[in-house]
């Protein structure tokens, strides 16, 4: 009998690449996606590359009659993997009501819908943002929260603060919460990776579209840090290798190895980049010139984000394999595949 997996936001980005490492890990996956920002031909490519097609279920854990019935019609999963939110931050700095009530109401229902059916065990996709700006490098998970820049950064700082009420609560609950650096990169086969909505936010897809000349030119937001070239900083990390995390903390909760009902770990290389570094990676691995311009700052942006990685090996006995380089031809492989499907 294999263990059943809820995977909510299964179809997004780092939720479809977790899906691929729990099937390759023996588990059964259940897939519950709103599609609002995601597409169904994801259970397909994830069927694809691994001889296994997921279950997938469309439907909007913002509606609780609607998130109960699907958890009552798989009330053997052993456990969740909460990644379905949104994520733009730019957009929720306009629409925080929107990043408030669908961040927080698929959180809600699906820990009600779980505890109904006594589903104790949740991995839960949080992010650095929740560290704010750190007073040291590298960050290490004991390091205090503050209220991060922007409303999605603050819908993940409260969700791990409901999630501390809830554990403490409920017992019988426990929960895991992976703050994610920087996630670039995509599957090897280049059938799935990150599907941006409109103009990219972020760094990796934004170079990838315009090398691809979907975008003119990348914008880089300041050159004026107090960092080496005066870009900020950050630890990027490969997408295969913050999927394999969540199977590894999923196990751990499954066999009860953990040591607090809450838990809180880093993902990131502990090595951090700068902007330029990732263009010239990028222009030296594809061997293209990238259409670049430096401009003002981008409000919200800190100087420099890197993991301490210390925690995630000792506890987890988890660290990251790939490098930039990989990152950046699994990224741009990617890009040009869909460029490719699409044209
Ligand atoms: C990286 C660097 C930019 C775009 C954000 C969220 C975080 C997490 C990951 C998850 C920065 C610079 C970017 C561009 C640029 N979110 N940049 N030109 O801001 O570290 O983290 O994404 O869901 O919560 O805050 O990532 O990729 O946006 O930026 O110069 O067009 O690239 O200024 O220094 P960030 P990013």
């Amino acid at each position: 009998m294999k263990n059943k997996i809820i995977v909510t936001g299964g179809c997004g980005y780092i939720g479809s690449h977790t899906a691929i490492e729990l099937i390759d890990n023996n588990f059964e996956v259940v897939i519950l996606d709103d599609l609002s920002n995601a597409t169904e031909e994801t259970i397909i490519r994830i069927g694809k590359i691994t001889g296994t097609t997921p279950t997938f279920i469309k439907v909007d854990l913002k509606d609780a009659a609607a998130t109960l019935k699907v958890f009552a019609d798989h009330k053997d999963a052993v456990g969740v993997i909460h990644f379905a939110a949104h994520k733009a931050v730019g957009e929720s700095v306009q629409k925080p009501l929107l990043y408030y009530k669908n961040n927080f109401y698929s959180l809600l229902n699906t820990l009600e819908a779980q505890s109904k059916y006594e589903i104790n065990n949740f991995i839960f996709s949080s992010s650095a943002t929740v560290y704010g700006t750190p007073d040291t490098l590298p960050i290490t998970e004991d390091n205090k929260t503050q209220r991060p820049f922007s409303p999605y950064g603050n819908t993940k700082k409260v969700a791990e603060e409901i999630l501390q009420d809830f554990t403490q609560a409920k017992h019988d609950f426990s929960a895991i919460s992976l703050r994610y650096f920087n996630p670039i990169g995509a599957h090897d086969s280049g059938d799935i990776g990150e599907l941006p909505n409109g103009i990219p936010n972020n760094l990796m897809p934004y170079i990838t579209q315009t090398a691809a000349g979907v975008r003119e030119k990348l914008k880089v937001f300041g050159n004026d840090y107090p960092t080496k070239d005066g870009t900020p900083i950050r630890d990027y990390i490969h997408v295969v290798d913050l999927a394999k995390a969540h199977v590894i903390a999923l196990q751990r909760l499954l066999n009860k190895k953990h040591e607090q009902p809450l838990e809180f770990f880093n993902l990131g290389t502990g090595v951090g980049y700068s902007v330029l570094d990732v263009i010239h990676s990028f222009e030296s691995v594809t061997n293209l010139k990238l259409n670049y311009e430096i401009t003002d700052r981008r409000d919200g942006d800190v100087p420099q984000l890197y993991a301490s990685t210390d925690l995630a090996k000792e506890k987890l006995g988890w660290v990251a394999e790939k490098e930039l380089n990989d990152m950046i031809s699994s990224s741009w492989n990617w890009e040009k595949n869909l460029r490719n499907n699409t044209n």
